[in-house]
């Protein structure tokens, strides 16, 4: 596959456009000397509960379990605080769900998609988030004119790494999944989507180790230029 076959650009949202550990500087103010350890907590806690769900349910097209990826947050938030001894008051958690509502993006992010745009490349994101706490963090960062399609995973009630909720990509776009460069700053996502077939960056923003089972991502990158230098 050459990059010249790529016909669209796929983003995850949140870590790869939205900068979710940009929340612990706020967690850190509400709880000092804790903020990065609940930012990390919260986030890995609500990725498990996505994958408890997808793998519990017994019905192949979702919904018995599932919850929208909002409530997950919420409920991933409560558990971290507790799981750390933090107290819990709503002001609290209202203010830190707020945050995410409206998270930084990184600061390459809206150069990159501009450059894409210029190019006629075609982007989109595909992420576990509901549609509402998708379109208010697109719109907050500015880039609703960047992207062609906001796709989110509630419309089939499972989540990433589904191979179901992969699909979404081919159901609205129709292009074969090798056609496809998927970009995720989560290797786990990465993986999930070259098993699926898509062509992959891994944005390894934080110098992580690879995933050490699998097959590599075809590309990996330290920021999201590397999708400029991707497409050649
Ligand atoms: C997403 C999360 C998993 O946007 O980063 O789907």
């Amino acid at each position: 596959m050459t990059n010249a076959s790529i016909r669209v650009v796929v983003f995850d949202a949140y870590g790869t456009l939205f900068d979710v550990y940009s929340i612990g500087a706020l967690a850190e103010k509400l709880y000092p000397g804790q903020g990065a350890a609940l930012s990390v907590l919260w986030r890995d806690k609500q990725i498990e509960y996505t994958r408890l769900i997808s793998l519990s349910d017994p019905n192949p097209k979702g919904s018995r379990h599932y919850q929208a990826f909002w409530d997950i947050t919420r409920a991933s938030l409560r558990y971290s605080l507790a799981r750390l001894g933090l107290a819990h008051t709503h002001a609290n958690e209202d203010t830190l769900m707020a945050q995410y509502a409206e998270l930084s993006t990184f600061p390459e992010n809206l150069p990159v998609l501009h450059t894409l745009r210029q190019r006629g490349v075609a982007t989109a994101i595909l992420s576990n988030g509901s549609p509402e706490m998708l379109q208010s963090a697109v719109h907050s960062a500015g880039m609703r004119e960047l992207l062609d399609a906001v796709l989110s995973v509630d419309s089939v009630r499972q989540f990433k790494t589904t191979p179901t909720s992969y699909q979404l990509v081919q159901d609205h776009f129709g292009f074969a999944p090798a056609e496809v460069l998927f970009v995720s700053s989560n290797a786990w996502d990465a993986l999930g989507a070259t098993w699926f077939g898509f062509t992959t960056l891994w944005v390894n923003r934080q110098g992580l180790p690879p995933e050490a089972i699998g097959p590599a991502p075809h590309h990996t990158g330290r920021d999201l230029n590397a999708v400029l230098q991707v497409l050649g």
